[in-house]
């Protein structure tokens, strides 16, 4: 009788065999290769292809394109002596070719759905396209709005940051990291603390405590790794004196060590081989050295792993066994991502995928639950039967800055902007005027008399401002957060023709981070912060105008009145003197202490009544779960969406604790009467926090619960008290507070 033939699956042997049966018969030149990522663009591959015969490159990034990546592909497979494929990475920051609202603006949903569902389609997208690694989700968390890269991440709180981490590593990569077609390796970045940069300017020192280090910036790493991220970028940051990129303690001792990191870090752009220009590295062997020292497992773009980390390995200087380390890493995300059993992308799917009619009707779904609603004095929503609507402003069809930055392999032609959604959205029966009125920088005002004029023949006014796309991102850091230009005199003349007879004025703040808007916020009745919200930005702006959605963000960074409060974040220390109208206090003389807009405000057409808060037990034991539950009630006229906020204060501790930190939220439809109840299951180990002899501890107290709309308004507030402090064990573990709705 013939012997049952293995199914295939039986025939792969388990990743880990597979690895050290590959590891084995690599050379020393073959190992280093597999930690060399290039950038090339189609034009250039050549330039590579001696490096890839000999099996000499692990990873290209931003190489786009079905056809141009099994290109290359092709001969690093059929090519080389052990034709291991290559990772082909690329910046799939929020969407590939079907973009979708800038990461700040997804935190605005408060609702880690939105983040899974986005990085699901740019997932589809990106793999179909031949991309199966994205340098994505950006994690660092920003209290300074000077910095441009706040747009990239998940704004000022670890918590809220932290629960998006877990949603964006699952959308990119499924359940686990597998050859899903669908799936993407993700890469938690820029570990770790880059927003901290003095001054928020890019690439600047950071320099913080290790307890600040590890309760604020580490926390959404922490969750990403705890999600099975498959990669980590380390940054280009000085870190307390230690450049992240050359970072043992934060690398080796935590990331790998403490949290059992699994997967590859790879450096930032040539962040190994700037560790010459920080000074701690005499030149490039030196460089080299640090960096695999420090566990950086591939050197993006630096080249100083192909040129020093072999004679390094050979006269002894690096032992081998750091670089078998990294390969091994490296290797095991290729394995599990299939690429040796399918290294190719297929050109027909991508055509068939790529901005299909799912991923645009997605996109728009997204857009509208970013968008927050700061302010209404009873303008909002317009009416649909108006018959003269004005969109004004530098950005109202501005195509390219719908995108915001870091837009990928998007096109700005395929955005909506918010002229073209209005005039979708009213039809023929409306007339809809435009004018730009002025530039985004400019100082011209040659604009304004046309825009006064189409103002004040219009029945209301929607007003776009803020910055175009290049303002935020990388390298985009700004001294002034104003309007830029002349867009607030832009905004006031308009204002004032508008008013003068009675038209209702809307402004539209599109940006990729805070802005101080803190005067026209005083005159303009009715303010929409609509952050850059992508492919579909226009018919969701309209939709909420228009009231076919009703508005339900929250900010997940605060808004300062001016950038001489900045840094002003919400979970702030209480001070031994806190701001208050005595004189001998932490405050300015010259402008209030408090925030335009604090971290989690944002309105509705409607309104939510909170109401019977219970907390049970109200005496617990380290390491069980206070449930805290209220009821939420739709006092308004329509349907909408309401973010309830759970912060906690640690009121007397061993060390000073945040006057507030959010410890849960969660996202909730009401029509109109209807009521719920909201059940927060809140995890003692969520209360943790380092003590002065930074243990991890769950300390023994009394807890203040505070429910509320936003971190200011603050509806409900109760007490618990857990009874004994207890050490933390599991490092590896994070915990979060699961929400039930009746
Ligand atoms: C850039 C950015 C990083 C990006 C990388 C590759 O300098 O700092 O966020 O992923 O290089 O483009």
């Amino acid at each position: 009788m013939t012997e049952a033939r293995p199914l295939y699956k039986d025939l792969i042997k388990p990743v880990e065999e597979r690895v050290e049966d590959l590891l084995k018969r690599m050379t020393l030149e073959e190992k280093v290769g597999q930690m060399c990522q290039y950038s090339v663009h189609p034009g250039a591959v050549k330039e590579f292809t001696h490096l890839l015969e000999k099996g000499l490159v692990g990873s290209f990034l931003n190489l786009l394109g079905a056809e141009n990546v099994n290109e290359v592909q092709r001969i690093a497979v059929e090519k080389s002596r052990l034709g291991i494929p290559l990772l082909m990475g690329f910046d799939v920051i929020h969407g590939y070719k079907t973009i979708f609202p800038i990461p700040l603006a997804m935190a605005s949903s408060w609702d880690p759905e939105v983040v899974k569902k986005a990085c699901e389609v740019a997932a589809r997208e990106a793999s179909a396209d031949g991309v199966k690694w994205t340098f994505a989700p950006m994690l660092d968390i920003a209290r300074d709005p000077r910095w441009g890269r706040i747009a990239e991440g998940f704004g000022e709180d670890p918590y809220l940051a932290s629960v998006m981490a877990w949603a964006a590593v699952k959308g990119f990569q499924g359940e686990e990291l597998s050859p899903n077609p669908d799936k993407i390796a993700a890469c938690a970045k820029h570990y770790v603390a880059y927003g901290g940069a003095e001054g928020g300017r890019d690439y600047n020192t950071v320099d913080i405590s290790e307890r600040t280090l590890r309760e604020i910036y580490m926390q959404p790493f922490k969750s990403a790794v705890a999600a099975g991220v498959a990669t980590v970028m380390s940054a280009f940051n000085d870190l307390c004196g230690i450049p992240a990129s050359a970072n043992e303690f934060t690398i080796r001792k935590v990331l790998k060590g403490e949290w059992g990191f699994q997967g590859f870090v790879v450096s930032d752009w040539n962040s190994v081989g700037e560790l010459i220009v920080h000074g701690i590295a005499r030149d490039g062997a030196e460089a080299a050295r640090l960096g695999v020292t420090s566990g950086v497992d591939m050197d993006m773009v630096g080249d100083v792993y192909r040129r020093y980390l072999v004679e390094l390995v050979r006269k002894g200087v690096v032992p081998e066994k750091l670089v078998d380390d990294a390969v091994r890493r490296i290797l095991t995300v290729k394995f599990k991502l299939g690429l040796f059993e399918n290294p190719y992308a297929d050109p027909e799917k991508a055509k068939k995928v790529i901005k299909c009619r799912e991923h645009l009707d997605a996109a728009l779904e997204v857009a509208r639950k970013c968008i927050v609603l700061v302010k209404n004095e009873g303008v909002l929503p317009f009416k649909k039967s108006l018959k003269r609507v004005a969109v004004i402003g530098p950005l109202a069809d501005d195509k390219e800055s719908m995108l915001g930055c870091w837009r990928g392999f998007g096109d700005p032609a395929d955005s909506v902007t918010v002229l073209e959604g209005v005039r979708k959205k009213l039809g023929s029966e409306a007339k809809v005027l435009y004018a730009k009125g002025c530039d985004v920088k400019s100082q011209d005002r040659s604009g304004f008399e046309e825009a006064v004029r189409v103002a004040a023949d219009a029945d209301a006014v929607i007003l776009v401002v803020g910055e175009s796309w290049d303002m935020s991102g990388e390298a985009a850091s700004r001294a002034y957060l104003d309007l830029p230009g002349v867009q607030e005199e832009l905004v006031k003349t308009v204002y004032e023709a508008a008013a003068g007879r009675k038209i209702p004025v809307v402004m539209v703040v599109m940006s990729g981070r805070p802005l101080t808007i803190k005067r026209p916020a005083e005159y303009v009745p009715a303010i929409l912060v609509a952050w850059h919200l992508g492919v579909r930005a226009g018919d969701a702006v309209a939709d909420v105008v228009f009231g076919d959605f009703n508005p339900g963000g929250k900010l997940p960074v605060t808004w300062p009145k001016t950038v001489g409060q900045v840094p002003i974040y919400y979970n702030h220390k209480m001070t031994g003197r806190p701001p208050s109208s005595e004189r001998f206090t932490s405050k300015y003389i010259d402008e209030d202490w408090r925030p335009l807009f604090p971290f989690g405000h944002g309105l509705s057409y409607t309104s939510f009544e909170y109401s019977d808060l219970n907390v049970k037990p109200e005496v617990v034991e380290p390491g069980s779960v206070v449930q805290i539950s209220f009821t939420l009630t739709n006092t308004g006229g329509v349907e909408g969406d309401e973010v309830a906020q759970l912060y906690v204060r640690d009121v007397s501790a061993s060390v000073t604790r945040p006057v507030k930190e959010l410890k849960g939220f969660k996202r909730v439809t009401l029509k109109p009467g209807e009521k719920k109840r909201i059940v927060f299951n809140l995890p003692t180990e969520l209360l943790a926090f380092y003590d002065r002899e930074m243990n991890y501890f769950v300390e023994a107290g009394d807890y203040e619960v505070m429910i509320g709309s936003s971190s200011e308004d603050i509806r409900l507030k109760g007490r618990f008290t857990i009874t004994r402090s207890e050490k933390v064990t599991d490092l590896r573990k994070v915990w979060f507070t699961e929400t039930q709705v009746y």
